[in-house]
């Protein structure tokens, strides 16, 4: 794929040597607002929904995408969604809170956590939300929650650990007999056949193998495991799940020489399995839920950062930035690869290889290893692209530094969707013991 398609993809363009996003001037909008800032594409977001929506509307009509709040948990964002007709994955009472905050119903949320304390499902049960466990010892806890409050069992599911995970980087692959996540095919009879016990008499079933997936082939042996687990789940307990969810993990080509997902083998490997032993076995038609995170939020979302500093050591040079590792920390976390490009470039200017570099006191804090850009100038806007998931909702305040504001962009308007963190704020909660006044 060509440079210039790759960058349309995102709704990235060059218009006489400025960089546009989503039809508007990036200069203007970094002048306008300040920097370090985070800027989302309203547009972008509904159409990755619509894919990947469209994708399983075509294929199996009794589904949801459920949207995972962890990689994005902006009010604004998740109001977007939901506006979409997505549900959502929320992996924490907080993220539970923010959905209601931005009027989501309890019915269009799976609360998937992991490590549940008993608060934890009080507020789930409180407020009717369904819960994803990962360990049968919470079932006596959650079914206590369930009487204490005098509520009527809700659906139950259980997380499958297939055993077969994939992800971009060690820590984001969830499958595996030495990670803490979910229960094994080993347990599984066990664990529902104590939920009956218990009482509940809805079932769900619930599944992800990782973050970060470019590879649709990669997500093949645990579908096809884990749905041997679900056939063997219905027939023994002779139970009809009412739904099978696959998790998210869909990943999205952070580098140019990525190409997008192919989503028509995401498809042959999971949807159109599921459907086969829908369609060859007696187990009710229960509903087909993904939940995507990165795929829906990722390309939505450039940092604008400004250079302040550059530097030749005489061995390599360094362009400093206001956004560090506080800003965006994937790059020192993971290593991940974030593209990063000038929003003016000078077509004449020689190229030069960088080190770009935040300012935080860490050797760590480098967004980008030996970049070749244009000349770089102290100044100059750059654009750090696909941070829309885990960029902000993993952001800090490290080194004192405040979080920026949050700037959603529309039909060529702009608004801010949070703003930028103050001084005061990160004081605000802290309190002086008397001895110490
Ligand atoms: N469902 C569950 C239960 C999950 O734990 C996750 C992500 C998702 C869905 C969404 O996965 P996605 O579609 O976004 O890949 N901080 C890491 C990613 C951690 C993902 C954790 N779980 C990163 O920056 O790459």
């Amino acid at each position: 794929m060509k440079y210039e398609e790759w960058l349309g993809n995102k709704d990235l363009e060059y218009k006489d040597d400025v960089l546009y996003f989503d039809n508007m001037n990036t200069i203007d909008i970094a002048n306008e607002y300040g920097t370090p800032i985070y800027v989302t594409n309203e547009q972008r977001l509904r159409v990755q929904y619509r894919k990947i929506k469209n994708m399983l509307d075509m294929e199996y009509k009794n589904n949801s995408v459920h949207f995972a709040v962890k990689s994005n948990s902006n009010l604004s964002i998740i109001k977007i969604l939901n506006s979409e007709g997505a549900e959502f994955d929320c992996s924490s009472t907080g993220e539970v809170y923010a959905c209601f905050k931005a009027g989501v119903k309890p019915s269009q949320i799976i609360y998937t956590g992991n490590m549940f304390t008993d608060k934890d499902f009080e507020f789930a049960v409180e407020n009717d939300v369904l819960v994803n466990l990962d360990s049968i010892s919470q079932l006596k806890r959650l079914s206590k929650a369930y009487k204490d409050l005098e509520k009527e069992k809700g659906v139950l599911s259980f997380r499958i650990n297939p055993e077969f995970g994939a992800g971009h980087h060690s820590h984001t692959i969830t499958a595996g007999k030495q990670l803490k996540f979910g229960i094994l095919d080993t347990q599984v009879i066990e664990a529902y056949s104590k939920a009956k016990d218990l009482g509940f008499d809805r079932f769900g079933i619930h599944q992800h193998i990782g973050s970060g997936i470019l590879n649709p082939w990669d997500f093949e042996k645990a579908a096809e495991k884990y749905l041997s687990i679900v056939k063997e789940l219905t027939n023994k307990l002779n139970i009809k799940l009412e739904f099978v969810d696959f998790g998210g993990g869909l990943g999205i080509p952070y580098r140019p020489d990525e190409d997008p997902l192919d989503l028509s083998i995401y498809r042959d490997v999971i949807i159109k399995k599921f459907k086969e032993l829908v369609q060859n076995e007696d187990i009710g038609e229960p509903k087909l839920i993904i939940e995507p995170g990165r795929y829906i939020t990722a390309e939505s979302t450039i940092i604008l950062t400004q250079i302040n500093t550059i530097k030749n050591n005489t061995y390599k040079m360094f362009a400093g930035v206001n956004a560090g590792f506080n800003t965006l920390i994937r790059p020192t976390m993971y290593g991940s690869y974030h593209h990063i490009i000038s929003c003016k470039i000078n077509t004449n200017d020689k190229k030069l290889t960088y080190d770009i570099t935040g300012p935080i006191c860490e050797s760590g804090d480098v967004l980008g290893k030996e970049r070749t850009l244009p000349e770089l100038r102290e100044g100059d806007i750059l654009a750090v692209l696909d941070a829309g998931a885990y960029g902000f909702t993993m952001s800090s305040v490290y080194n004192s530094r405040p979080r920026p504001a949050e700037i959603l962009i529309n039909n060529g308007k702009s608004y801010v969707m949070r703003k930028a963190e103050q001084y005061d704020h990160l004081m605000d909660l802290q309190l002086i013991p008397d001895h110490l006044k």
